[in-house]
């Protein structure tokens, strides 16, 4: 199953207006259009609008790091799915192990707001994960197998929706999953998705793999067989690695 390779830079809390200016740049000049990978770039929301205008012209869509699920109203620092999809973003992050760990986000909640950014004509990117311990402790599956449970529910449009297998351990420390660790929680992920949605929709969903991603280790990680592309965090704010990692993404397909 040749599935086309899908990659996001999770920029985080990071980039005032001038340096997401000077990244998109860069961005611009490396990743040509026609290239057989699907790409993101998920800002703050404070640039989603002038990095929308800078997007035009180029393959890259637009996505978001976070969305409330209601409509409007008082709901003080919060932006709804209309709101995103008003600046043209396509993409949005859904239960980064941040969100579920400093803020609380709970599943119930992260079901609804999958649901609203669904509804709202919106991709979502979906992110599960386990701490070490819970790994250490043989409880991978169960933990992954839960989040999916909770946060997924099958009347979601699961047409626009990627799952992301981020393992908390390797986000932002520099130690990754092997090919072989990623490659057996993405297949159980993949199985899930068949048995909740039905065998179309598990061979033909994308899988993600973050958690410090960078070009010396992309290429070994996306040739792995359930393994559809990378959410980049640290590494998608240097235009040349990002590239990097797009390339190492496209080789991938190619082989
Ligand atoms: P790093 O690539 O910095 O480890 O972050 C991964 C991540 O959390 C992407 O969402």
């Amino acid at each position: 199953m040749s599935r086309r390779p899908f990659v996001a830079g999770n920029w985080k809390m990071n980039c005032t207006l001038v340096e997401a200016r000077e990244l998109m740049s860069g961005l611009r000049k490396l990743v040509q259009p026609g290239i057989p990978v699907d790409v993101a770039v998920c800002t703050p929301f404070t640039l989603l609008y002038p990095m929308g205008r800078e997007l035009d012209g180029t393959d890259i869509k637009l996505g978001a790091q976070n969305c409330y699920f209601e409509s409007k109203g008082a709901f003080t620092g919060e932006t709804s799915a209309a709101m995103l999809k008003a600046a043209n973003v396509e993409y949005v992050i859904i239960g980064h192990s941040e969100r579920r760990q400093i803020f609380g986000e709970s599943g119930d909640l992260l079901r609804s707001k999958v649901k609203a950014c669904l509804d709202g004509g919106m991709s979502v990117i979906y992110c599960v994960g386990e701490l070490l311990e819970q790994r250490d402790a043989g409880s991978t599956t169960d933990v992954i197998g839960r989040q999916l449970a909770e946060g997924l529910g099958d009347d979601l449009d699961h047409g626009r929706l990627t799952i992301a297998y981020e393992p908390v351990w390797a986000i932002g420390t520099g130690r990754t999953a092997t090919p072989d660790q990623a490659q057996e929680v993405h297949a159980f992920i993949r199985e899930r998705m068949a048995g909740l949605f039905g065998a179309d929709a598990g061979n033909t969903m994308r899988i993600q793999y973050g958690g410090s991603v960078k070009p010396g280790n992309a290429a070994e990680l996306m040739a792995c067989p359930d393994v559809d592309g990378a959410l980049v965090g640290g590494a998608s704010l240097v235009a040349e690695d990002f590239a990097s990692i797009i390339l190492a993404s496209a080789a991938a397909v190619s082989r």
